[in-house]
């Protein structure tokens, strides 16, 4: 018998309700949920008058230990699990990459392998894929009907890396869109990235504003209008990760009016910051180089919108931290390899743990998203479109008792020396914000209270997902 404990008299919201009830946490799940519900003296009870009772954040695209190029993320899956339950989450997806030595169910098992001891929350895996043959099709049906991968990202970017062509695209869009699962898209038109990077240094231009520079918001937009019609062709549905500008955009709300199953996500740094941090050549500026880079305050504007109207379903964070300073943690050569030459510096940055609080601060006390709104973006429809629901993603009775505490009220200055993250900056430094997780349980365990850490790492558990939940 699990530890039972019973939430009090919070504000339980989810992406339909909002009600002040009693939650009852027993055996791993949310076993009752009513008004005074009576218990035995054997039993936890926390009182969360003036609290709100959130679902555990679902963050579906976090690097954790992934080779990027030639250098790997700075935060193991202990250290960045453990930022994100401080910030609220406790179910994540990672990436299994297959390599050239490696088959897809390869990636999947050697992900698994190095996951598994570490995790302190609940997790799973999307299956990177490179190239694609008749085998590796098998391979990703075997894992979709008997291993619960259900989700595999290709990339339109980074030729020589990771980039796939348009036809493997396809024939994957063809194999998992039939058997109910998604492709998740990273769109750029990569080779002409490409000749602008090479034309950019050949010119002598190698600060990190250049890396903004190369990456225009119309190669977005050319990509993700391609991978839409291959979708479109494939019948299959695509999810499209970090979109960050309305030339992307535009494409999708098309297409989602012509009934096509297009998702998409957004992230917090393109709601937080504009593309006015790349006007000067600091090297400092390599924090904001992740890809697509940082867009202009027109974009953030129509991501709002689509946030509003339900174009954009998904806030996850893109988490791929990156150390600043050579030598930290013994992390070497992490942004400082591209401090002359802008295309070699490793693209990501940190974001796991600020993700709730940040977008509580920017969205919902300043009037954007109603709380359901930021519960459906940040837990409930990542759980849907990626197999998780309703065993994540929401508060009922049966689900994981995966619970935040949120005080809306309090207000947190971040700084990178608080956070969790092995990364050594936050994009978010000095920051004031409004709401702060309060206390973290998962499957029932109490594992975050205030700043007190009281999980144990290998206590999370890979999550086997089912189809896409969202028609
Ligand atoms: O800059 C980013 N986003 N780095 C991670 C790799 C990717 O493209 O998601
Ligand atoms: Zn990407
Ligand atoms: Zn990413």
């Amino acid at each position: 018998m699990g530890k039972t404990t019973l939430i009090r008299h919070g504000r339980i919201i989810t992406a339909t309700d909002d009600y002040v009830a009693d939650l009852l946490l027993q055996d791993g799940v949310v076993r009752a949920i009513g008004l005074q519900l009576e218990v035995g003296p054997d039993v936890t009870v926390v009182d969360a008058s003036g609290l709100y009772v959130l679902p555990g954040g679902v963050d579906t695209h976090v690097h954790l230990e992934n080779m990027i190029g030639p250098t790997v993320t700075c935060d193991t899956f202990a250290s960045g699990t453990k930022a994100a339950a401080f910030g609220g989450t406790t179910t994540v997806v990672d990436f299994a990459l297959q390599t050239a030595e490696d088959s897809v169910l390869g990636a999947i098992a050697r992900a698994q392998a190095l996951a598994e001891p570490q995790v302190n929350i609940d997790y799973s895996v999307h299956c990177i894929v490179t190239r694609v043959d008749t085998q590796v099709l098998a391979d990703v049906r075997h894992a979709m009907r008997h291993e619960g991968v259900t989700s595999f990202k290709m990339f339109m970017a980074y030729p020589g890396v990771m980039m796939a062509d348009d036809a493997a695209i396809f024939r994957m869009l063809r194999q998992v869109g039939g058997e109910g699962g998604m492709v998740a898209l990273h769109a750029e038109n990569g080779t002409v990235i490409e000749l602008l990077i090479q034309e950019a240094l050949a010119a002598g231009h190698a600060s990190p504003r250049y890396h903004a520079l190369t990456r225009p918001a119309i190669l977005e937009g050319e990509a993700t209008h391609r991978g839409i019609r291959l979708a479109e062709l494939a019948e299959a549905q695509i999810y499209f990760v970090h979109v960050s500008s309305h030339q992307a955009l535009k494409h999708i709300v098309t297409a989602r009016d012509e009934g096509i199953p297009v998702f998409a996500e957004t992230c917090p740094h393109y709601l937080l910051f504009d593309d006015s941090v790349y006007d000067n050549d600091d090297f400092e500026t390599a924090k904001y180089v992740m890809t697509p880079p940082l867009r202009k305050p027109a974009d953030q504007e129509h991501l709002w919108r689509a946030l509003r109207y339900d174009d954009l379903q998904v806030i996850a964070t893109d988490h791929c931290p990156f150390c600043m300073k050579e030598g930290h943690l013994g992390y070497r050569l992490q942004k400082q390899r591209g401090r002359h030459d802008f295309s070699l510096i490793p693209n990501g940055a940190p974001g796991i743990e600020t993700r709730l609080t940040s977008l509580y601060d920017i969205g919902v006390t300043q009037g954007r998203l109603s709380l359901n709104r930021f519960v459906q973006l940040t837990s409930t429809t990542p759980a849907k479109l990626f197999g998780l629901f309703p065993k994540k993603g929401t508060i009922a009775v049966g689900s994981d008792a995966d619970v935040v505490l949120f005080d809306p009220d309090a207000t947190q200055t971040i700084h990178a020396h608080d956070l969790h993250s092995h990364c050594d900056y936050t994009l978010l430094e000095g920051r004031t914000l409004r709401g702060r997780v309060n206390k973290v349980w998962l499957r029932g365990e109490l594992i975050v209270d205030g700043e007190q850490w009281l999980g144990r790492e290998g206590m999370g558990r890979f999550v086997p997902r089912g189809t896409v939940q969202a028609f």
